[in-house]
Protein backbone atom coordinates (compact mmCIF):
# COMPACT_ATOMS: atom_id res chain seq x y z
CA UNK A 1 0.00 0.00 0.00
CA UNK A 2 1.54 3.18 -1.01
CA UNK A 3 -0.13 6.82 0.76
CA UNK A 4 -0.45 9.93 -0.65
CA UNK A 5 -2.82 8.75 -3.30
CA UNK A 6 -5.38 11.57 -4.63
CA UNK A 7 -8.80 10.46 -4.98
CA UNK A 8 -11.05 13.12 -6.63
CA UNK A 9 -14.94 11.88 -6.61
CA UNK A 10 -17.61 13.92 -8.04
CA UNK A 11 -21.24 13.06 -7.41
CA UNK A 12 -24.41 13.26 -9.14
CA UNK A 13 -28.49 12.95 -7.98
CA UNK A 14 -29.93 12.52 -5.21
CA UNK A 15 -28.31 12.61 -1.51
CA UNK A 16 -28.14 9.15 -1.32
CA UNK A 17 -25.38 9.41 -3.60
CA UNK A 18 -23.62 12.53 -1.36
CA UNK A 19 -24.02 9.72 1.47
CA UNK A 20 -22.15 7.11 -0.33
CA UNK A 21 -19.96 9.23 -1.60
CA UNK A 22 -18.77 10.01 1.77
CA UNK A 23 -18.38 6.10 2.33
CA UNK A 24 -16.37 5.61 -0.62
CA UNK A 25 -14.25 8.49 0.51
CA UNK A 26 -13.44 7.08 3.64
CA UNK A 27 -13.18 2.82 2.57
CA UNK A 28 -10.67 4.49 0.12
CA UNK A 29 -9.29 6.55 2.65
CA UNK A 30 -7.34 3.09 4.56
CA UNK A 31 -5.85 2.66 1.39
CA UNK A 32 -3.55 5.83 1.33
CA UNK A 33 -6.10 7.67 -1.04
CA UNK A 34 -7.24 11.53 0.76
CA UNK A 35 -9.94 13.50 -1.26
CA UNK A 36 -8.47 16.33 -3.49
CA UNK A 37 -11.33 18.98 -5.54
CA UNK A 38 -9.98 18.99 -8.92
CA UNK A 39 -9.51 15.87 -11.59
CA UNK A 40 -6.45 17.08 -12.68
CA UNK A 41 -4.56 16.07 -9.50
CA UNK A 42 -6.41 12.99 -9.27
CA UNK A 43 -4.62 9.63 -9.05
CA UNK A 44 -8.26 8.22 -8.77
CA UNK A 45 -11.53 9.67 -10.30
CA UNK A 46 -14.82 7.97 -9.39
CA UNK A 47 -18.14 9.23 -11.00
CA UNK A 48 -20.76 8.63 -8.87
CA UNK A 49 -23.78 8.35 -10.95
CA UNK A 50 -27.23 8.96 -11.34
CA UNK A 51 -30.15 7.37 -14.17
CA UNK A 52 -33.04 9.32 -12.74
CA UNK A 53 -33.93 11.18 -16.52
CA UNK A 54 -32.24 10.72 -19.72
CA UNK A 55 -29.96 13.96 -19.27
CA UNK A 56 -28.40 12.83 -16.08
CA UNK A 57 -27.73 9.57 -17.30
CA UNK A 58 -26.17 11.05 -20.40
CA UNK A 59 -23.74 13.85 -18.69
CA UNK A 60 -21.83 11.04 -17.89
CA UNK A 61 -20.30 10.02 -21.11
CA UNK A 62 -19.49 13.61 -21.58
CA UNK A 63 -17.95 13.90 -18.64
CA UNK A 64 -15.72 10.67 -19.07
CA UNK A 65 -14.61 12.63 -22.47
CA UNK A 66 -13.75 15.41 -20.91
CA UNK A 67 -10.71 13.24 -18.78
CA UNK A 68 -9.44 11.58 -21.99
CA UNK A 69 -6.35 13.80 -22.07
CA UNK A 70 -5.80 13.41 -18.24
CA UNK A 71 -5.51 9.57 -18.64
CA UNK A 72 -2.90 9.98 -21.47
CA UNK A 73 -1.01 12.30 -19.32
CA UNK A 74 -0.75 9.91 -16.70
CA UNK A 75 -1.86 6.53 -17.59
CA UNK A 76 -1.91 5.05 -14.16
CA UNK A 77 -5.07 7.07 -13.84
CA UNK A 78 -7.60 5.25 -12.71
CA UNK A 79 -11.36 6.19 -13.73
CA UNK A 80 -14.48 3.96 -12.07
CA UNK A 81 -18.09 4.44 -12.94
CA UNK A 82 -20.31 4.32 -9.57
CA UNK A 83 -23.63 4.55 -8.55
CA UNK A 84 -27.10 4.07 -10.70
CA UNK A 85 -25.83 4.60 -14.00
CA UNK A 86 -23.07 2.09 -12.91
CA UNK A 87 -26.00 -0.28 -12.07
CA UNK A 88 -28.38 0.20 -14.93
CA UNK A 89 -25.66 0.39 -17.87
CA UNK A 90 -22.79 -1.95 -16.27
CA UNK A 91 -19.97 -3.89 -18.77
CA UNK A 92 -22.10 -1.22 -21.61
CA UNK A 93 -19.90 1.89 -19.46
CA UNK A 94 -16.43 0.27 -20.80
CA UNK A 95 -18.04 -0.58 -24.23
CA UNK A 96 -18.92 2.92 -25.02
CA UNK A 97 -15.89 4.72 -22.59
CA UNK A 98 -12.95 2.19 -22.90
CA UNK A 99 -10.90 4.14 -20.95
CA UNK A 100 -13.12 3.43 -17.88
CA UNK A 101 -11.31 1.21 -15.45
CA UNK A 102 -14.13 0.15 -13.42
CA UNK A 103 -17.89 -0.11 -12.71
CA UNK A 104 -19.49 -0.49 -9.93
CA UNK A 105 -23.12 -0.46 -7.96
CA UNK A 106 -24.41 1.16 -4.98
CA UNK A 107 -24.48 -2.41 -3.01
CA UNK A 108 -20.68 -3.09 -3.67
CA UNK A 109 -18.75 -0.24 -2.74
CA UNK A 110 -17.10 -1.96 -0.02
CA UNK A 111 -15.34 -3.95 -2.80
CA UNK A 112 -13.65 -0.45 -4.07
CA UNK A 113 -10.34 -1.07 -2.26
CA UNK A 114 -9.59 -4.30 -3.66
CA UNK A 115 -11.07 -3.14 -7.20
CA UNK A 116 -8.70 -0.44 -7.10
CA UNK A 117 -5.84 -3.27 -6.32
CA UNK A 118 -7.18 -5.56 -9.47
CA UNK A 119 -6.93 -2.61 -11.34
CA UNK A 120 -3.64 -2.24 -10.69
CA UNK A 121 -2.91 -5.89 -11.69
CA UNK A 122 -4.46 -4.98 -15.35
CA UNK A 123 -7.78 -6.23 -14.86
CA UNK A 124 -11.31 -4.35 -15.65
CA UNK A 125 -13.65 -4.79 -12.78
CA UNK A 126 -17.03 -4.53 -12.97
CA UNK A 127 -19.18 -5.20 -9.83
CA UNK A 128 -23.43 -5.10 -10.06
CA UNK A 129 -24.53 -7.76 -8.01
CA UNK A 130 -26.94 -7.37 -4.74
CA UNK A 131 -24.32 -9.29 -2.69
CA UNK A 132 -25.32 -11.36 0.12
CA UNK A 133 -23.44 -9.29 2.96
CA UNK A 134 -24.16 -6.41 4.18
CA UNK A 135 -22.40 -3.10 2.55
CA UNK A 136 -22.52 -1.45 5.52
CA UNK A 137 -21.11 -3.92 7.79
CA UNK A 138 -17.50 -3.80 5.87
CA UNK A 139 -17.70 -0.28 5.21
CA UNK A 140 -15.55 1.80 7.78
CA UNK A 141 -16.61 5.06 9.22
CA UNK A 142 -13.59 6.67 9.33
CA UNK A 143 -11.61 8.47 11.91
CA UNK A 144 -12.97 10.38 14.48
CA UNK A 145 -12.64 14.22 12.74
CA UNK A 146 -14.85 17.36 13.22
CA UNK A 147 -17.53 17.73 10.52
CA UNK A 148 -20.51 19.95 9.94
CA UNK A 149 -23.56 19.88 12.01
CA UNK A 150 -25.44 18.02 9.22
CA UNK A 151 -25.48 15.20 8.17
CA UNK A 152 -26.89 12.24 5.88
CA UNK A 153 -27.51 8.69 7.58
CA UNK A 154 -28.51 5.79 5.38
CA UNK A 155 -31.41 4.05 7.42
CA UNK A 156 -33.22 2.23 3.88
CA UNK A 157 -32.45 1.38 0.60
CA UNK A 158 -34.51 -0.08 -1.99
CA UNK A 159 -38.33 0.27 -3.23
CA UNK A 160 -40.95 -2.50 -4.51
CA UNK A 161 -42.70 0.34 -5.32
CA UNK A 162 -42.49 -0.04 -9.39
CA UNK A 163 -43.82 3.45 -10.12
CA UNK A 164 -44.29 2.97 -13.75
CA UNK A 165 -41.81 5.75 -14.85
CA UNK A 166 -38.88 5.01 -12.17
CA UNK A 167 -35.65 3.15 -12.67
CA UNK A 168 -34.83 2.92 -8.93
CA UNK A 169 -36.29 -0.35 -8.20
CA UNK A 170 -33.75 -2.01 -10.53
CA UNK A 171 -31.00 -0.08 -10.08
CA UNK A 172 -31.08 0.13 -5.88
CA UNK A 173 -32.50 -3.04 -5.69
CA UNK A 174 -35.38 -4.52 -3.26
CA UNK A 175 -36.35 -2.22 -0.06
CA UNK A 176 -34.28 -3.30 2.67
CA UNK A 177 -33.71 -1.70 6.23
CA UNK A 178 -30.48 -1.68 7.95
CA UNK A 179 -30.80 -2.96 11.86
CA UNK A 180 -31.64 -0.54 14.62
CA UNK A 181 -28.31 -1.32 16.45
CA UNK A 182 -26.05 -0.02 13.47
CA UNK A 183 -27.92 3.03 12.50
CA UNK A 184 -27.90 4.14 16.36
CA UNK A 185 -23.98 3.60 16.93
CA UNK A 186 -23.42 5.22 13.65
CA UNK A 187 -25.51 8.15 14.64
CA UNK A 188 -23.36 8.48 17.75
CA UNK A 189 -20.62 8.65 16.48
CA UNK A 190 -21.57 11.09 13.98
CA UNK A 191 -22.70 13.66 16.90
CA UNK A 192 -19.37 12.50 18.63
CA UNK A 193 -17.77 14.56 15.68
CA UNK A 194 -20.45 17.55 15.99
CA UNK A 195 -23.04 16.85 14.32
CA UNK A 196 -26.40 18.36 15.38
CA UNK A 197 -28.81 17.65 12.50
CA UNK A 198 -29.38 14.26 10.90
CA UNK A 199 -31.57 13.16 8.13
CA UNK A 200 -32.15 9.71 7.66
CA UNK A 201 -32.22 8.81 3.91
CA UNK A 202 -34.13 6.34 2.25
CA UNK A 203 -35.74 5.66 -1.48
CA UNK A 204 -39.04 5.08 0.65
CA UNK A 205 -37.84 5.86 3.76
CA UNK A 206 -41.00 5.66 5.73
CA UNK A 207 -41.62 1.95 4.55
CA UNK A 208 -38.41 1.96 7.42
CA UNK A 209 -38.69 -1.82 8.95
CA UNK A 210 -34.81 -2.59 10.82
CA UNK A 211 -34.45 -5.13 13.18
CA UNK A 212 -34.39 -3.80 16.59
CA UNK A 213 -34.30 -5.48 20.68
CA UNK A 214 -37.88 -6.03 20.31
CA UNK A 215 -38.17 -7.56 16.70
CA UNK A 216 -38.61 -5.15 13.57
CA UNK A 217 -39.44 -1.31 14.56
CA UNK A 218 -40.79 1.63 12.20
CA UNK A 219 -39.63 4.73 11.40
CA UNK A 220 -41.05 6.67 14.62
CA UNK A 221 -39.73 3.90 16.56
CA UNK A 222 -36.10 4.24 14.68
CA UNK A 223 -36.62 8.18 15.47
CA UNK A 224 -37.65 8.23 18.81
CA UNK A 225 -34.55 5.89 19.43
CA UNK A 226 -32.55 8.53 17.88
CA UNK A 227 -33.80 11.69 20.12
CA UNK A 228 -32.69 9.79 23.00
CA UNK A 229 -28.96 10.85 21.64
CA UNK A 230 -28.79 14.30 24.03
CA UNK A 231 -26.54 16.29 21.67
CA UNK A 232 -28.72 15.46 18.85
CA UNK A 233 -31.05 17.99 18.26
CA UNK A 234 -32.85 17.62 14.94
CA UNK A 235 -34.21 14.85 13.10
CA UNK A 236 -35.44 14.90 9.77
CA UNK A 237 -36.23 12.10 7.40
CA UNK A 238 -36.51 11.70 3.07
CA UNK A 239 -37.88 10.61 0.87
CA UNK A 240 -41.69 9.44 1.99
CA UNK A 241 -44.13 7.39 0.23
CA UNK A 242 -47.41 8.48 0.70
CA UNK A 243 -49.46 5.14 0.79
CA UNK A 244 -46.66 4.31 4.27
CA UNK A 245 -47.27 7.93 5.96
CA UNK A 246 -49.10 6.10 8.59
CA UNK A 247 -50.74 7.70 12.05
CA UNK A 248 -47.84 6.40 14.40
CA UNK A 249 -45.56 8.46 11.62
CA UNK A 250 -47.72 11.69 11.53
CA UNK A 251 -48.35 11.95 15.18
CA UNK A 252 -44.80 11.63 15.78
CA UNK A 253 -44.58 15.32 14.22
CA UNK A 254 -46.86 15.97 17.16
CA UNK A 255 -45.34 14.10 19.96
CA UNK A 256 -41.34 14.22 19.16
CA UNK A 257 -40.00 17.90 19.79
CA UNK A 258 -36.54 16.52 17.92
CA UNK A 259 -38.41 16.35 14.84
CA UNK A 260 -38.29 18.93 12.32
CA UNK A 261 -41.82 20.29 11.37
CA UNK A 262 -40.91 19.83 7.40
CA UNK A 263 -41.97 17.12 5.29
CA UNK A 264 -40.59 16.05 1.77
CA UNK A 265 -44.18 13.75 0.39
CA UNK A 266 -43.95 13.38 -3.17
CA UNK A 267 -47.29 13.61 -5.18
CA UNK A 268 -45.83 13.27 -8.54
CA UNK A 269 -49.68 14.08 -10.25
CA UNK A 270 -53.10 15.65 -8.86
CA UNK A 271 -55.24 13.20 -11.95
CA UNK A 272 -56.21 10.05 -10.45
CA UNK A 273 -56.33 8.77 -13.71
CA UNK A 274 -52.42 9.61 -14.31
CA UNK A 275 -51.71 8.26 -11.04
CA UNK A 276 -53.36 5.36 -11.76
CA UNK A 277 -51.41 4.71 -14.78
CA UNK A 278 -47.72 5.67 -12.71
CA UNK A 279 -48.71 2.85 -10.58
CA UNK A 280 -48.80 5.27 -7.48
CA UNK A 281 -51.64 3.21 -5.61
CA UNK A 282 -52.77 6.62 -4.43
CA UNK A 283 -55.33 9.24 -5.29
CA UNK A 284 -55.09 12.70 -5.33
CA UNK A 285 -57.82 12.65 -2.46
CA UNK A 286 -55.86 10.43 -0.36
CA UNK A 287 -52.43 12.44 -0.58
CA UNK A 288 -54.57 15.55 0.36
CA UNK A 289 -56.03 13.23 3.19
CA UNK A 290 -53.00 13.13 4.62
CA UNK A 291 -51.82 16.37 4.64
CA UNK A 292 -55.30 17.40 6.41
CA UNK A 293 -53.93 14.64 9.14
CA UNK A 294 -50.88 16.00 8.99
CA UNK A 295 -51.90 19.27 9.64
CA UNK A 296 -53.82 18.74 12.48
CA UNK A 297 -51.05 16.84 14.14
CA UNK A 298 -48.47 19.86 13.64
CA UNK A 299 -49.71 23.07 12.74
CA UNK A 300 -46.70 24.84 11.70
CA UNK A 301 -45.46 22.00 9.17
CA UNK A 302 -44.47 22.68 5.68
CA UNK A 303 -44.60 20.80 2.90
CA UNK A 304 -42.68 19.94 0.29
CA UNK A 305 -43.26 17.48 -3.14
CA UNK A 306 -41.99 16.07 -6.40
CA UNK A 307 -44.11 16.30 -9.48
CA UNK A 308 -43.78 15.02 -13.14
CA UNK A 309 -45.15 16.80 -15.99
CA UNK A 310 -46.03 15.14 -19.77
CA UNK A 311 -45.86 11.22 -18.30
CA UNK A 312 -47.63 9.30 -20.73
CA UNK A 313 -51.56 9.84 -21.80
CA UNK A 314 -51.68 13.60 -19.30
CA UNK A 315 -54.27 15.64 -21.36
CA UNK A 316 -54.48 19.68 -20.20
CA UNK A 317 -57.16 18.83 -18.27
CA UNK A 318 -55.21 16.08 -16.09
CA UNK A 319 -52.58 18.67 -15.62
CA UNK A 320 -55.39 21.35 -14.83
CA UNK A 321 -55.44 18.84 -12.16
CA UNK A 322 -52.07 19.06 -10.64
CA UNK A 323 -52.36 23.22 -10.44
CA UNK A 324 -55.57 22.40 -8.32
CA UNK A 325 -53.67 19.84 -6.21
CA UNK A 326 -50.92 22.75 -5.74
CA UNK A 327 -53.21 25.47 -4.80
CA UNK A 328 -54.72 23.12 -2.78
CA UNK A 329 -51.50 22.17 -0.52
CA UNK A 330 -49.07 24.84 -0.89
CA UNK A 331 -46.01 23.62 -0.67
CA UNK A 332 -43.07 25.46 0.95
CA UNK A 333 -40.59 23.90 -1.56
CA UNK A 334 -40.97 21.78 -4.68
CA UNK A 335 -38.89 19.87 -7.20
CA UNK A 336 -40.22 18.96 -10.43
CA UNK A 337 -39.62 17.60 -14.03
CA UNK A 338 -40.58 16.81 -17.45
CA UNK A 339 -41.20 13.12 -18.22
CA UNK A 340 -38.23 11.40 -19.29
CA UNK A 341 -38.19 8.37 -20.59
CA UNK A 342 -36.56 5.58 -18.74
CA UNK A 343 -35.54 2.18 -20.87
CA UNK A 344 -36.49 -0.83 -19.36
CA UNK A 345 -39.57 1.04 -17.19
CA UNK A 346 -43.23 -0.11 -18.12
CA UNK A 347 -44.56 3.96 -19.10
CA UNK A 348 -41.33 3.60 -21.95
CA UNK A 349 -43.25 2.08 -24.61
CA UNK A 350 -46.63 3.36 -24.04
CA UNK A 351 -48.02 4.86 -27.13
CA UNK A 352 -49.24 8.01 -25.58
CA UNK A 353 -46.31 10.18 -25.12
CA UNK A 354 -46.60 13.96 -24.86
CA UNK A 355 -44.97 16.05 -27.02
CA UNK A 356 -41.71 18.10 -25.79
CA UNK A 357 -43.45 21.34 -26.22
CA UNK A 358 -46.09 20.50 -24.11
CA UNK A 359 -44.16 19.10 -21.42
CA UNK A 360 -42.62 22.48 -21.13
CA UNK A 361 -45.16 24.33 -20.96
CA UNK A 362 -46.36 22.70 -18.55
CA UNK A 363 -43.53 22.50 -16.73
CA UNK A 364 -42.86 26.30 -16.74
CA UNK A 365 -46.67 26.80 -15.76
CA UNK A 366 -46.24 24.89 -12.28
CA UNK A 367 -42.85 25.82 -11.84
CA UNK A 368 -44.54 29.16 -11.71
CA UNK A 369 -47.36 28.54 -9.28
CA UNK A 370 -44.46 26.55 -7.21
CA UNK A 371 -42.15 29.08 -7.11
CA UNK A 372 -44.85 31.77 -6.21
CA UNK A 373 -46.04 29.47 -2.97
CA UNK A 374 -42.29 29.06 -2.35
CA UNK A 375 -41.62 33.08 -2.34
CA UNK A 376 -45.02 33.17 -0.04
CA UNK A 377 -43.73 31.05 2.41
CA UNK A 378 -40.17 32.42 2.74
CA UNK A 379 -41.24 35.90 2.71
CA UNK A 380 -43.75 34.96 5.68
CA UNK A 381 -40.76 34.55 8.09
CA UNK A 382 -40.10 37.95 8.17
CA UNK A 383 -40.89 39.38 11.74
CA UNK A 384 -41.17 35.51 13.82
CA UNK A 385 -37.76 34.22 15.93
CA UNK A 386 -36.90 30.84 14.76
CA UNK A 387 -34.51 28.75 16.00
CA UNK A 388 -31.30 28.46 14.06
CA UNK A 389 -28.81 25.47 14.00
CA UNK A 390 -25.40 27.87 12.66
CA UNK A 391 -23.34 25.62 10.13
CA UNK A 392 -20.73 27.91 8.83
CA UNK A 393 -18.75 31.22 8.28
CA UNK A 394 -20.49 33.21 5.80
CA UNK A 395 -19.21 34.98 3.08
CA UNK A 396 -18.84 38.30 4.94
CA UNK A 397 -16.56 39.18 8.03
CA UNK A 398 -18.37 38.19 11.23
CA UNK A 399 -21.19 36.31 9.39
CA UNK A 400 -22.17 32.79 10.23
CA UNK A 401 -25.04 30.86 8.15
CA UNK A 402 -27.35 28.25 9.90
CA UNK A 403 -30.42 26.62 8.77
CA UNK A 404 -34.18 27.25 10.08
CA UNK A 405 -36.01 23.98 10.83
CA UNK A 406 -37.70 24.75 7.57
CA UNK A 407 -34.63 24.24 5.76
CA UNK A 408 -33.77 27.56 5.20
CA UNK A 409 -30.45 29.77 5.05
CA UNK A 410 -30.03 32.15 7.40
CA UNK A 411 -27.31 34.59 7.63
CA UNK A 412 -26.72 36.45 10.65
CA UNK A 413 -23.61 38.38 12.53
CA UNK A 414 -23.10 36.26 15.51
CA UNK A 415 -20.00 34.70 17.93
CA UNK A 416 -17.96 32.56 15.17
CA UNK A 417 -17.25 30.24 18.25
CA UNK A 418 -21.28 28.94 18.12
CA UNK A 419 -20.57 27.20 15.28
CA UNK A 420 -23.01 23.62 16.09
CA UNK A 421 -25.60 25.63 18.55
CA UNK A 422 -29.02 26.00 17.98
CA UNK A 423 -29.68 30.01 18.43
CA UNK A 424 -33.04 32.16 17.94
CA UNK A 425 -33.16 33.96 15.17
CA UNK A 426 -35.40 37.07 14.66
CA UNK A 427 -35.63 37.24 10.57
CA UNK A 428 -35.68 40.45 8.97
CA UNK A 429 -35.27 40.08 5.41
CA UNK A 430 -36.39 37.43 2.98
CA UNK A 431 -34.53 37.01 -1.00
CA UNK A 432 -35.25 34.50 -2.95
CA UNK A 433 -32.54 31.85 -1.57
CA UNK A 434 -32.16 33.06 2.06
CA UNK A 435 -33.21 34.78 4.81
CA UNK A 436 -31.01 37.73 6.72
CA UNK A 437 -31.80 37.71 10.42
CA UNK A 438 -30.20 38.96 14.07
CA UNK A 439 -29.83 37.50 17.16
CA UNK A 440 -33.18 37.17 19.24
N1 LIG B 1 -37.92 7.61 -3.78
C1 LIG B 1 -38.36 8.89 -4.01
C2 LIG B 1 -37.60 9.61 -5.10
C3 LIG B 1 -37.46 8.96 -6.40
S1 LIG B 1 -36.60 9.83 -7.61
C4 LIG B 1 -39.84 8.85 -4.23
O1 LIG B 1 -40.44 7.82 -4.27
O2 LIG B 1 -40.45 9.88 -4.33
C5 LIG B 1 -36.98 11.51 -7.31
C6 LIG B 1 -37.99 12.08 -8.21
O3 LIG B 1 -37.58 12.04 -9.54
C7 LIG B 1 -39.32 11.38 -8.20
O4 LIG B 1 -40.08 11.72 -7.09
C8 LIG B 1 -39.92 11.84 -9.49
O5 LIG B 1 -40.62 13.05 -9.33
C9 LIG B 1 -38.71 12.08 -10.36
N2 LIG B 1 -38.60 11.08 -11.43
C10 LIG B 1 -38.40 9.75 -11.27
N3 LIG B 1 -38.40 9.14 -12.47
C11 LIG B 1 -38.59 10.10 -13.41
C12 LIG B 1 -38.71 10.10 -14.83
N4 LIG B 1 -38.64 8.97 -15.53
N5 LIG B 1 -38.92 11.29 -15.45
C13 LIG B 1 -39.02 12.43 -14.75
N6 LIG B 1 -38.93 12.49 -13.41
C14 LIG B 1 -38.71 11.34 -12.74
FE1 LIG C 1 -39.30 5.39 -7.75
FE2 LIG C 1 -41.84 5.17 -7.08
FE3 LIG C 1 -39.99 3.82 -5.73
FE4 LIG C 1 -40.14 6.45 -5.50
S1 LIG C 1 -41.72 4.98 -4.89
S2 LIG C 1 -38.28 5.27 -5.80
S3 LIG C 1 -40.75 7.12 -7.52
S4 LIG C 1 -40.55 3.50 -7.87
FE1 LIG D 1 -30.48 9.01 -9.08
FE2 LIG D 1 -30.01 6.66 -8.12
FE3 LIG D 1 -30.62 8.64 -6.51
S1 LIG D 1 -31.04 7.10 -9.98
S2 LIG D 1 -31.97 9.88 -7.74
S3 LIG D 1 -28.81 8.51 -7.75
S4 LIG D 1 -31.24 6.53 -6.28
Amino acid sequence: MSADKKLFIKTFGCQMNVYDSERMVTALGQDGYSEVSSPEEADMILLNTCHIREKAAEKIYSDLGRFKPLKAKNPDLKIGVAGCVAQAEGGEIMRRQPMVDMVVGPQSYHRLPDMARSVEQGKKPIETDFPEEDKFEHLPRGPKMKRAPAAFLTVQEGCDKFCAFCVVPYTRGAESSRPVAQIIAEARDLVERGVRDITLLGQNVNAYHGTGENGDQTLPQLIDALAEIEDLHRIRFTTSHPNDMDDALINAHRDQPKLMPYLHLPVQAGSDKVLKAMNRKHTAQSYIEIIDRLRAARPDIALSGDFIVGFPGETDADFEQTLDLVRRVKYAQAYSFKYSTRPGTPAADRKTQVPEDVKSERLKRLQDLLSEQQREFMHSMVGRTLPVLLERPGRLEGQLVGRSEYLHGVHLQVDQQKIGQVVNVKIVAADTNSLKGELA
